[in-house]
């Protein structure tokens, strides 16, 4: 114990070494083992360069517009796209196909105490995020005849909760060993201005999850990288736990990325404006990147072409394939991600042991991002999606990515697509649907679906979910 204690002291944490020397017993081994798990060397590093050196990160390289696959308009591209979705189909039903839910966030801007998986976004069934992911993984299934393991990323804060919805749910009737959370990295918070490392109480470390980043590291200590290996993943397809309009596993952009020969390949989406809260994917010398909205520039963001659309107009929907391959060479030491601040409010307890509350942000946390991979691949595709029919996230409690745009917007596209199979969608004067309608993924996993198995005669005279029980029997 003394050698922890001295260990802090080499690294400059004299405080939380005073603190450990001071504690006994039961609280000093519990407060031990959290600091022994700690690297500290790496720690200090990052509070030498982003916290005390001012917090500055790396200057951004020289950045250019992204090379996208931009949606469809000619016939060669509709052929392509067609190749693409064959691509993605084959590697779909050959089984090589993971899907991997990030859900480890606080989701603190919505307000929302639960794992935001249990957000009811839902417009008429009140349906949960977790539940409609987990339809749209077993329609994928159902529609590929295919095993399409479905993994969960969690955090400390929200493990318990997320396993304990999953238990009650049944797994939403998935096979319990194609479902299978597991819990990612923590790093420590410390004092805005003095790096020390702060604790959440006097025997406890304050802790938060490492940033979206962790996945692959996560993935690797538990041992999942080796189980995809021997299950016969290929392809690692990475989504937000926040956006119910999300295509799981989508398979024209598991075949762009594969007949791409990329090793991590991204969804892109026009963004609304300059000032939209999204990371655009850009190249940052010469390489693929995902700029985020807070480390663009706001002559950048605002920058246009002749033609007058934006020149980085390329939002990121932060889905993402990744070749395990490149997942297990990035984890195989070498490659590291870079570590990027975010100042934060965080409640802690003083030498004396009594809690502060904070009113104004104290403390910076430290996080990884998995888009930061992006530029270590040798190889990335880039492919446009409609708004409408992939992204609504859920972010903020109202306004803008918010449940009630989120709503709005799972109401149009299941307008979109009845109306596209010939149901007359009444509406009101604006064009708005007159009356939310929901389509479970395992109907329709796009219009086409929906057209073929939407029920005869079907009217639309108020609010409708159409479910997996409208399905033509046999
Ligand atoms: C994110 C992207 C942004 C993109 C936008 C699209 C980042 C930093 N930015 O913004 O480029 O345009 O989504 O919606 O990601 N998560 C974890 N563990 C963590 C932190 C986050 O699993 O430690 C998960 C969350 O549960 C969530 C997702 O990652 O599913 C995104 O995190 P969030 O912090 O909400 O990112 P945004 O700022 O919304």
């Amino acid at each position: 114990m003394p050698d922890l204690v001295r260990r802090l002291r080499d690294h400059g944490q004299e405080r939380l070494a005073d603190a450990l020397d001071g504690l006994e017993g039961p609280a000093r081994a519990r407060l031990a083992a959290q600091v022994q798990a700690l690297d500290l060397g790496q720690i200090q590093g990052l509070v030498r360069d982003l916290v005390l050196g001012g917090g500055g990160e790396a200057a951004p390289g020289e950045l250019g517009p992204a090379e996208v696959v931009r949606l469809p308009r000619t016939d060669a591209d509709r052929d392509r796209e067609r190749r693409a979705r064959e691509a993605g189909e084959e590697a779909l039903r050959e089984g090589a196909v993971a899907a991997v839910l990030l859900a480890g966030g606080q989701g603190t801007r919505l307000g929302f105490a639960a794992p935001k998986g249990m957000f009811p976004f839902a417009p008429v069934s009140g349906r949960t995020l977790f539940a409609q992911h987990a339809a749209s993984v077993e329609a994928v299934r159902a529609r590929y005849g295919c095993d399409l393991p479905w993994y969960l990323m969690t955090s400390p804060q929200n493990d318990e909760d997320t396993r304990e919805f999953l238990a009650d749910c049944g797994s939403f009737g998935l096979p319990p060993d194609s479902v299978q959370p597991f819990v990612q990295g923590t790093m420590p918070a410390v004092d805005l201005r003095t790096g020390d490392i702060l604790r959440e109480a006097p025997d406890r470390l304050a802790l938060s999850p490492d940033g979206h980043g962790g996945l692959l590291a996560a993935l690797r200590r538990h041992g999942l990288l080796d189980e995809m290996r021997s299950r016969g993943i290929r392809v690692i397809y990475t989504f937000q736990v926040d956006n119910p309009l999300v295509r799981v596993a989508r398979p024209e952009l598991i075949g762009h990325h594969l007949l791409g020969g990329a090793q991590m390949s991204s969804v892109v989406v026009a963004k609304t404006g300059p000032s939209e809260r999204m990371g655009v994917v850009a190249t940052v010398d010469g390489r693929t990147a995902v700029v985020e909205y807070s480390d663009l520039p706001d002559e950048l963001a605002e920058a246009r072409e002749p033609d007058g659309g934006l020149r980085y107009w390329a939002g990121s929907i932060a889905v993402h394939c990744i070749d395990l391959a490149f997942a297990e060479r990035l984890t195989g030491g070498g490659l590291a991600l870079p570590f990027h601040r975010a100042v934060k409010k965080v409640r802690h307890v003083d030498d004396s042991g009594s809690v502060v509350d904070p009113a104004e942000p104290n403390a910076v946390k430290f996080e990884t991002f998995i888009f930061d991979a992006l530029p270590l691949a040798e190889r990335t595709v880039t492919v446009e999606a409609e708004r409408g029919e992939e992204f609504s996230p859920i972010k903020n409690a109202e306004g803008a990515d918010s449940p009630a745009s989120a709503a709005r917007d799972v109401a149009a596209r299941a307008a979109r697509w009845l109306a596209a199979a010939g149901v007359a969608v009444p509406r009101d004067p604006d064009g708005a649907p007159l009356h939310p309608v929901e389509i479970d993924p395992r109907l329709a996993l796009d219009p086409g679906e929906l057209a073929e198995r939407v029920p005869p005669g079907l009217v639309i005279g108020g609010p409708t979910i159409l479910g997996p029980e409208r399905l033509p029997r046999g």
